[in-house]
């Protein structure tokens, strides 16, 4: 099973050794409570690169006073086990005092990727996952950092940072690993009882729609729109927040489908905020 570093100093010089002895090392920057999504990063890390360091830390600044922070599930020893089938060689696990000591100020603001749908519901969050990012590829400067398709708003956030500020680490994106029934992975699906998990799956059910309209020539979004709207009142129990179309690669909303689109969406179910996103085009 992986080695479990908890120092900044220690997991750096992990890295810098490895690179002076000419191996590649991949990095897969998760919040823990790791499932088969988190687990297909590591796999493409591991095909991909020679050493693989995975970092395990629920990131405080990302998260709003009114959100799961407290309750976000946390099981260190359960993640480690999980990796030890996954060619997982080291576990980077801050504490929080590590990553943000007494006097800490600096955020990273990527600006307009980071302010629609996401950024307008979540204020602070993409500058928390900017700085948090930065800090973490610092102190483990790999050559390549692997991220969700998921998270279609971060891996923007993220690029844009690792661009702008030119950090030495190359961005892969990696596909959502779905359940058999196509929900999308993710840690806070545990917070759904039986009855929200059924009707958690009309999320992804509606953007299959969509695609499947495409397919068949439909090209105007607000026709799309209205079809996923149509299907998520028919399941019920899903509160809406947003759908977005938007052109492949950037938050930029389109109006008819004339090229590779990304359709984003994030409703509530019960108290569970969940989001999805799948291209269609
Ligand atoms: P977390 O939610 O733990 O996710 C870690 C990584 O796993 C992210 O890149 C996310 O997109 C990816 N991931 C989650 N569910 C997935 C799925 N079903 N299929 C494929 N990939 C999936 O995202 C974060 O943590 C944090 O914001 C972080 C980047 C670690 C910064 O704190």
């Amino acid at each position: 099973s992986p080695t479990i570093v908890h120092a900044g100093e220690g997991i750096r010089q992990v890295v810098r050794d490895a690179q002076r002895d000419g191996r590649r090392v991949g990095v897969v920057p998760t919040m823990g409570a790791l499932h088969q999504g988190h687990l297909s990063l590591v796999d493409a890390a591991h095909q991909q690169c020679d050493v693989v360091i995975v970092t395990v830390f629920v990131n405080p600044t990302q998260f709003a006073p009114h959100e799961d922070y407290e309750r976000y599930p946390r099981d260190l020893d359960s993640d480690a086990a999980k990796l030890s089938q996954h060619g997982c060689d080291y576990v980077f696990a801050p504490a929080v005092e590590e990553m943000y000591p007494q006097g800490f100020e600096t955020s990273i603001n990527v600006g307009s990727v980071a302010l629609p749908y996401e950024g307008e519901r979540r204020p602070t969050h993409f500058s928390g996952v900017a700085t948090v990012v930065l800090k973490l590829l610092t102190l483990v400067p790999a050559n390549a950092a692997f991220f969700g398709q998921k998270d279609y708003q971060q891996t923007l956030v993220v690029g844009q940072m690792i661009r702008d500020l030119n950090v030495p680490t190359k961005l892969v994106v990696c596909p959502t690993v779905r359940e058999s029934d196509g929900l999308a992975m993710s840690s806070r699906n545990a917070y759904l009882d039986d009855d929200q998990r059924r009707r958690a799956t009309a999320l992804h059910a509606s953007m299959q729609l969509a695609r499947q309209m495409v397919d068949h020539g439909e090209r105007q979004v607000a026709t799309l729109q209205q079809a996923i709207e149509s299907l998520l009142a028919e399941v019920g129990g899903i509160d809406l927040d947003y759908i977005a179309f938007v052109r492949a690669g950037t938050v930029e909303p389109v109006e008819s489908i004339r090229g590779p689109t990304v359709v984003l969406m994030a409703a509530r179910v019960g108290q569970t905020r969940l989001i999805d996103n799948m291209q269609i085009g």
